[in-house]
């Protein structure tokens, strides 16, 4: 390990099937005004919302509302939550969904007393708050992106074309979050199979980077083979409990910052797939899965040791008798086959992408320099033209 780094996380997880009970003894902990956050309806369907507000009940708790919040929320949404924050004067966000409620409550936590746009200051500017921070608590129900234990909140601004993440700090961070791998099972075929992909690039972009031997690159290869293997039970069985409950552990540990101790990171994928996503809204694991092999086969050459281990130790793929570009390109290959296998979308085109996009795509995709090899302008272009 050659970085130089601290490690804490603030965010109390309780995990396992039995876990909502513990809301209760969360909820002492703040004031008597939760703004209960969520999405287009699933836990009205699958009986989550009633458990919650029936537990909020209890807890004696004035409960207001900010229902509908979009996958991939908008900065107008944005702005309509902080309004009621502010205006009610809540002690706390309970956030119930996926990773676009938790990573909205985030955004509405700072927004609600910001004095400036929060999109100029936070997502433009990239600035850390320096207002009042309302407290956000999460129950999850979609596996994926890791906000249930990470700073991340990614806001997408249609007018601009840009879909945008700022990495907030520990104070912005979910004070608890509550992971029922059970709450996760009505989940359609799509949207779970997007958030394995989701987890699994979460993992490469902090693993292919460096050169150092780092404990944080054994951490990631035992996580992708566990995804890998209940990947394939779940698609099989989404109720298999044992399956999903892994996933969503290793979801939270994918990006709740452990694995990028002590490393530079890449990101790249993310950014074009941002960029994608602020195009056709796509689905945001989807997006990675279009444009991953095509930037990695791009990437290969200067990464080449990377590649050859993570064929070998995730994709055990034997390298007797095979050069170090063959055994890389056979492991990209078995990455492949495990893709199509799960039913992710492989092409640009799937997702609305046409060629005329791909300047404006180019022009969105924010350059990163931490990962083997620095993009151009034309290597954004290249990928995407790879990717439909
Ligand atoms: O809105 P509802 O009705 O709840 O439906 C949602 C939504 O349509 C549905 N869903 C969620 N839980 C369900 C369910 N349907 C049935 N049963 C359940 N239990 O699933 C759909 C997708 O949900 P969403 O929250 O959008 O998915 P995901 O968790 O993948 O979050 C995507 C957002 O997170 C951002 C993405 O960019 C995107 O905006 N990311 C956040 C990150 C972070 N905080 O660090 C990192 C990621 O790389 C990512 O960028
Ligand atoms: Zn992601």
């Amino acid at each position: 390990m050659l970085g130089n780094f601290s490690y804490s996380n603030p965010t109390k997880l309780y995990f396992g099937d039995d876990s909502l009970k513990y809301l209760s003894e969360e909820l002492t902990r703040y004031g008597e005004k939760v703004l209960l956050i969520y999405g287009g309806g699933s836990i009205k369907k699958n009986g989550i919302y009633d458990q919650i507000v029936r537990m909020l009940s209890e807890a004696g708790k004035k409960v207001c509302e900010v229902p509908g919040v979009m996958a991939n929320p908008t900065l107008e949404k944005l702005y309509e939550g902080a309004k009621v924050a502010k205006e009610d004067q809540v002690d706390l966000i309970l956030a119930v969904g996926g990773g676009s409620v938790c990573d909205y409550s985030k955004a509405v936590s700072v927004s609600a007393y910001c004095e400036e746009d929060p999109w100029t200051k936070y997502f433009l500017r990239q600035e850390d708050p320096t207002c009042r921070i309302i407290p956000v608590g999460c129950v999850l129900t979609m596996v994926g992106t890791g906000s249930e234990m990470n700073g991340g909140s990614v806001i997408t601004n249609h007018t601009a074309k840009l879909k945008i993440g700022k990495v907030f700090g520990p104070e912005v961070m979910p004070k608890f979050s509550i992971l029922n791998p059970t709450f996760t099972y009505t989940i359609s075929a799509y949207q779970m199979v997007a958030g394995f992909f989701d987890i699994l690039c979460h993992i490469c972009e902090q693993y292919f980077s460096g050169t150092d031997d780092n404990t944080s690159d054994y951490l990631a290869e035992g996580l992708m083979k566990s995804l890998i293997h209940s990947s394939r039970i779940a698609v099989k069985n989404p109720h298999d409990y044992e399956a999903r409950s892994n996933i969503m552990w290793t979801a939270t540990w994918a990006l709740n910052t452990l694995i990028a101790k002590g490393k530079s990171t890449d990101w790249m994928v993310h950014m074009i797939g941002q960029s994608v996503g602020a195009y056709t809204n796509a689905t945001h694991g989807m997006t990675l899965s279009a444009v991953s092999l095509p930037y990695y086969r791009h990437i290969m050459a200067a990464g080449l040791a990377k590649f050859k281990r993570f064929a070998v130790n995730v994709w055990e793929v034997d390298p007797t008798g095979k050069t170090d570009v063959d055994t890389a390109a056979e492991g990209l290959k078995a990455m492949e086959t495990w893709m199509k296998g799960i039913g992710l979308v492989l092409s640009l085109k799937e997702l609305g992408v046409t060629e005329e996009m791909f300047e404006g795509i180019a022009d969105g995709t924010f350059i990163l320099t931490g990962g083997y090899q620095t993009l151009t302008r034309k290597d954004v272009i290249d990928i995407l033209k790879e990717s439909m």
